[in-house]
């Protein structure tokens, strides 16, 4: 008899589980910061009595920040912060864990990803951990009743702070949130090299093509534009660069890039990726330039650094060659190639995985302490505020232990130098 392929749902949900909690187990293997808070955060229980909302992208790596804080004595309620950056299997796996439940799942349309974003304010929240800043938006303005009850909130990415910076200068603000993203810990690695390497390997993954001898345009010199810059050009592509900050288009510059207006490098790029986080950065007149054959890609946080509904009225037929790419054919026959629905590259492609694991465990080793400190410390005034310094050198002190790496002390002499006006020539 031939092998049957087909298993019951419940069997197949299992062995998604499975695949699951084994993707969780690798990424926890190597995250040792996580590893070292989680055996301090399991005796000392300093989330005890706390639920946490949590709107982020669930994938391995989340899963075992959600592992710590429910290690720690939380519960706590999680969703999607981007339709297509789910694993289902990990949510899953996640959702079988004592203490936690997971409401994220993949390709959901916009009234299920608020659905779930809603299920988990029904958990009534002490505490928002966000990944764009949908959570606290959410609640500012369809659940104000459950600001009272909120100890405070951390937040992942840039454009999320940019937001929330926005509310507080309009004391729109109703509590407090740590801005995770633009601590050293996270932003110097996770935004560098992590959307650098994560974002050109999901671009080479889901298209197969080679980088070597590409003329590859980055949209916004920041710190995630630096590191898909910095990761092109170590695979041998020519890299332009397209910036409206004078300071940051010279620092490309000196870095040794092209620097062009996104309308001349239009003409010229074979691949472009945006990483502004601002809006209509590549539309309809630079379509109207392009080569056939180019592909666009987008690593910042939300889909509308490329105009897709132009490109879509401008093609006379859509197709999809590949997964994860759709290829827009324009009347005179040029083929404009979209990866993931102009959502992130490094999240949303169906071969992606996110940021590799070492450098998530310091983001959200961050995040953890962070955390722990809206609780224990207590007495964050409304605000957005800046992650505290000592908390970015925990994790960089456990972070270096981990890897063996000894570091020299200043010597009170060297201190006192330090910190003296008087010494000079
Ligand atoms: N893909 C990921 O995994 C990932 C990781 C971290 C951050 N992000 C997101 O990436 C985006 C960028 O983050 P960042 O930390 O690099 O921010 P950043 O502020 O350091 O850099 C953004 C850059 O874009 C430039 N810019 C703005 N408008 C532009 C325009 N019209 N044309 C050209 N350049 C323009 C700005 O001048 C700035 O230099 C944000 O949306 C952030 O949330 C994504």
């Amino acid at each position: 008899m031939a092998q049957l392929t087909a298993a019951p749902v419940g069997k197949r949900l299992d062995a998604d589980r499975r695949e699951g909690r084994r993707k969780i187990d690798w990424a926890r293997q190597h995250m040792p910061i996580l590893d070292a808070l989680r055996e301090r955060f399991e005796t000392e229980q300093p989330l005890a009595g706390e639920r946490i909302g949590m709107a982020m992208h669930v994938e391995a790596k989340t899963a075992a920040l959600v592992e710590l804080l429910a290690a720690g004595g939380a519960e706590v309620a999680i969703t999607g912060c981007n339709p297509l950056s789910t694993h289902d299997d990990v949510s899953l796996a996640l959702d079988a864990v004592d203490g936690v439940t997971s409401y994220a799942a993949r390709g959901v349309d916009d009234e299920a990803y608020y659905d779930a974003m809603e299920a988990v304010l029904e958990h009534e929240p002490t505490i928002t951990v966000d990944d764009g800043g949908d959570l606290v938006f959410s609640i500012h303005e369809d659940y104000p009743e459950l600001l009272d009850g909120i100890v405070g909130g951390t937040e992942e990415t840039t454009t999320g702070v940019h937001r929330l910076r926005a509310m507080a200068d309009d004391d729109a603000l109703e509590y407090p949130v740590i801005a995770v993203n633009d601590t050293p810990m996270k932003r110097l690695f996770d935004n560098v090299h992590g959307t650098g390497e994560s974002a050109l390997s999901s671009i080479a993954m889901t298209t197969n093509l080679s980088w070597a001898g590409k003329t590859v345009v980055v949209a916004g010199f920041g710190y995630c534009g630096k590191g898909v810059a910095r990761k092109a050009a170590g695979q041998n592509a020519h890299v332009v660069v397209a910036e409206v900050d004078p300071r940051r288009a010279l620092e490309a510059h000196m870095e040794g890039y092209e620097v062009q207006p996104m309308a001349e490098a239009a003409r010229e790029g074979d691949v472009f990726i945006t990483t502004t986080g601002n809006r209509d950065i590549i539309v309809e007149e630079h379509f109207e330039l392009m080569q056939d054959g180019t592909i666009l890609a987008n690593a910042g946080h939300f889909n509308v650094e490329i105009d897709i509904d132009a490109l879509s009225d401008m093609a006379a037929e859509v197709d999809d060659p590949r997964e994860g790419i759709r290829a827009y054919e324009l009347s005179d026959g040029r083929r404009l190639n979209v990866l993931a629905s102009g959502r992130l590259v490094n999240l949303a492609s169906p071969v992606s995985m996110g940021h590799p694991v070492e450098v998530m465990d310091q983001s959200f080793g961050i995040q953890a302490v962070c955390i722990r400190d809206l609780v224990t410390e207590g007495g964050y005034a409304t605000d957005v505020h800046d992650v505290p310094d000592d908390l970015d050198r925990e994790v960089a002190e456990v972070k270096l232990d981990a890897e063996g790496i000894a570091i020299d002390d200043l010597t009170d002499e060297q201190r006192e130098y330090m910190d003296s006006w008087q010494h000079g020539t």
